[in-house]
């Protein structure tokens, strides 16, 4: 199905299922432990043998030698895979580095070699016994140095690096009011729950490999490239998966040395990387440096909006693509954004929840803040004068599909008790708690992607739906089968979801908040060529037919759904494909977050005491599946502005605390009350669902948020994140 016209009255429309809370229908399995994650499956792989990586001691250099034999020799042990033994290897395109390294090495942990045995004790003992000799090479690390010789990247993912709408320096020149700040945020890692995993199994030529992956499609043309197999000899399965934010976009080294180490030992074999191995093996959201430039008139008007970005990646890598909302977000005639990019040694940047947006708005936010101040401006209005209904750097050709930032700031507001905010930083006092209120808006792109489904009825009546799609926590088993339930009348209990599998139709997959819209339109444009079907079957015209009940409907007649699929069943495959409507229109998702905190007028220490929020992120699929996107982004982005924060060590090259002890993120209990509040919105133009995403919109904007209430609770301005009390003090 093509999606290139603005959706009609369909039969997701009619919301009897679509649109209401509903439990997720995994939850039973994974609260009892049923659920088969990629580490466990003694059920298809029972004899699997246990790989430990060995990583990299240095960032940057070469393998002088490496001497395997105590390791080989060590009780246990069935093989020792690295570069002079895994046999010819090609790269991936999506990931920078090498997955198994050497005799190059790119940064510190990269895999160097897998040690495989009976027992992961064993296989971590013999790791240790692994010997490398290394030529280290000096390397750069640290971003502030390299600023200067940045350079601007070229485009990707096709985002532009800069973009340029009337004359900004003019503007910014001539303007009454001024605002010019930088920012900085640091290196973030995902700290999912689940590590990255795989199991592999050989059969033949023929590879198995049960991992957890956010893209199947991908992780087997990766896979393909990088052993140098055919795609169609690669079976990838992540049914389950515990957590990604970005991390398992792409594949990573436990699933090519899970690959070669069960080749090498002729067994399956199953690799975790270990916890402390995952910042500096694996990916993270890149630092940034960010220059916000905004002129204004007395009234915050905006004329002229500037943001300049500067990251850095290995060679080869890409942006931390920060401007990419102020592009959008506010009116102002004169505009510029740019993104430049150094080069670094560190382990590997990439996508993590939001990139771009989730760090943008940390800076944009707190310069809206700071200028809201400078015109005495109340924020939430200065926002409102802000609004603009279209793209600002195109006009009023190319409006915004839909867009209600000012109903989420206003309606937010209320709920907030925002007016009886006291504007003067430092007023406010609980005890020894100073108590201030925060506000920023969230915005996040929403992207639509190509997805497919197969749908069947069997001659019970039961339904099936099966794509490649993956659920990493989202909620995805539970709104496809809710999509399939609307559309065939069916009950939720007689929908089974089956995900995460390869030789399903090729899905969306999860990854920058497109797979809960896309791939329930997959689902819909299947069920749509499904219901053609049954009616044909049941002898009704398609466009008469109604599916209610268990029923097909039409000219006063009711067929069961069972009959008319017949003893053999039906079914269909189709995909849902996006024409150009999102370059017609500007599609983004909207929200405001509210913040109250208390700083401790002795030590700095900034406690988050409640927040709310307001987003339009079109039809809510699931409101409690919804809900549980946005708390949890919305804790990370308390993350973010407090606490989260990946320690260079500028002299070795390595991300210092690469453990959950010192790698410090938000707990429940350090946001004792949340409040979402989703506005009413059906989008037309983003599918036929005329939904969003809404996985990634509640990080957006929320750290700003309490960076802002942290202001005015006490009239520090920090513009360096995290930020810890040793700041604010
Ligand atoms: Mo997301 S960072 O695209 O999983």
């Amino acid at each position: 199905m093509k999606f290139d016209q603005p959706a009609t009255l369909n039969p997701i429309d009619r919301g009897r299922v679509i649109g209401i809370a509903h439990d997720r229908i995994d939850g039973p399995a994974k609260v009892t432990g049923t659920a088969p994650y990629a580490y466990e499956r003694h059920d298809v792989a029972p004899n699997a043998a246990y790989g430990w990586i060995v990583g990299s001691a240095i960032a940057k250099g070469s393998i002088s030698a490496i001497d395997t034999r105590a390791a080989e020799a060590a009780p246990g042990v069935f093989a020792v895979v690295t570069h002079e033994n895994a046999g010819p290897l090609g790269k991936g395109e999506m990931n920078t580095a090498h997955l198994l390294g050497g005799p190059r090495i790119e940064h510190f942990d990269q895999a160097l070699a897998l040690v495989v045995a009976g027992t992961l004790e064993q296989a971590r003992d013999a790791a240790r016994l692994v010997r490398i000799d290394y030529a280290r090479e000096e390397g750069q690390f640290e971003l502030a140095a390299e600023k200067d010789k940045a350079v601007k990247p070229p485009v990707s993912w096709g985002t532009q690096p800069d973009s340029a709408a009337g004359d900004f320096d003019a503007g910014f020149a001539s303007a009454a009011v001024k605002i010019d700040r930088t920012y900085t945020t640091p290196d973030h890692s995902h700290a999912m729950m689940e590590p990255h995993a795989s199991t592999a199994a050989w059969l033949g030529g023929r590879l198995t490999l049960w991992t957890s992956n956010q893209m199947i499609a991908w992780a087997v043309k990766e896979l393909a490239l990088t052993l140098k197999m055919k795609p169609e000899d690669i079976h990838v399965m992540s049914p389950y998966i515990g957590g990604g934010f970005g991390s398992k976009l792409f594949l990573r080294a436990d699933a090519v040395l899970a690959a070669l180490g069960a080749r090498a030992a002729g067994r399956p074999v199953k690799v975790a990387i270990a916890r402390p191995q995952i910042p500096n093996n694996t990916t993270h959201r890149p630092a940034t440096i960010q220059r916000i430039r905004i002129g204004a008139d007395k009234n915050g008007v905006i004329d002229a909006i500037g943001h300049e970005v500067w990251s850095g990646d290995l060679p080869g890598g890409g942006i931390e693509s920060a401007a990419m909302q102020t592009r959008l977000l506010y009116g102002g005639k004169n505009r510029m954004t740019a993104h430049r990019l150094a080069v670094l040694d560190l382990p590997e940047g990439n996508a993590m929840r939001a990139p771009g947006e989730a760090v943008g708005l940390l800076a944009l936010e707190v310069a809206m803040d700071e200028l809201a101040e400078k015109c005495g401006v109340d924020p939430v209005e200065l926002r409102i004068r802000n609004d603009v209904q279209y793209d600002p750097e195109v006009g009023p050709k190319r409006p915004f599909s839909s867009r209600k930032l000012i109903e989420c700031l206003r309606q937010g507001a209320d709920r907030f008790g925002w007016s009886k905010r006291n504007p003067k930083p430092g007023q406010v006092r609980d005890g020894h708690w100073l108590v201030g209120m925060g506000v920023a808006a969230a915005f996040r792109n929403n992207i639509a992607s190509k997805s497919g489904a197969r749908v069947s009825v069997d001659g019970k009546g039961q339904v099936t739906v099966e794509t490649d799609m993956t659920d990493i926590g989202t909620g995805s088993y539970t709104i496809i089968a809710q999509t399939a339930a609307e559309m065939l009348g069916v009950a939720m209990e007689a929908v089974t979801v089956r995900l995460g599998d390869s030789k399903y139709p090729v899905s969306a997959g999860s990854g920058g908040q497109w797979g809960g819209n896309s791939s329930t339109a997959g689902v819909y444009a299947a069920c749509m060529v499904l219901r053609g079907i049954l009616a044909q079957k049941a002898g009704f015209n398609a466009e008469d037919a109604e599916f209610e009940d268990g029923m097909i409907k039409a000219a006063g007649k009711a067929i069961p759904l069972k009959q008319a699929a017949g003893r053999d069943g039906a079914s269909a495959e189709d995909k849902i494909e996006f024409g150009d409507l999102s370059k017609r229109y500007a599609q983004a998702t909207f929200g405001a977050h509210f913040c109250e905190v208390g700083v401790d007028m002795h030590t700095g220490e900034t406690r988050v005491r409640r927040m709310g929020g307001a987003f339009a992120a079109g039809r809510i699929l699931n409101p409690k599946a919804a809900r549980s996107q946005v708390i949890g982004a919305m804790a990370m982005g308390v993350g973010a502005a407090l606490m989260e924060e990946l320690t260079v060590d500028t002299r070795f090259g390595y991300f210092v605390n690469h453990d959950m002890a010192e790698y410090q993120v938000p707990v429940h209990a350090d946001i004792p009350e949340q409040d979402v509040l989703f506005v009413d919105e059906l989008d037309d133009k983003s599918s036929p669902m005329k939904a969003k995403g809404v996985g990634e919109l509640g990080i957006c904007g929320a750290g700003a948020a309490v960076a802002n209430a942290i202001y005015n609770a006490c009239g520090v301005r920090i513009r360096d994140y995290p930020l810890t009390l040793d700041k604010v003090i």
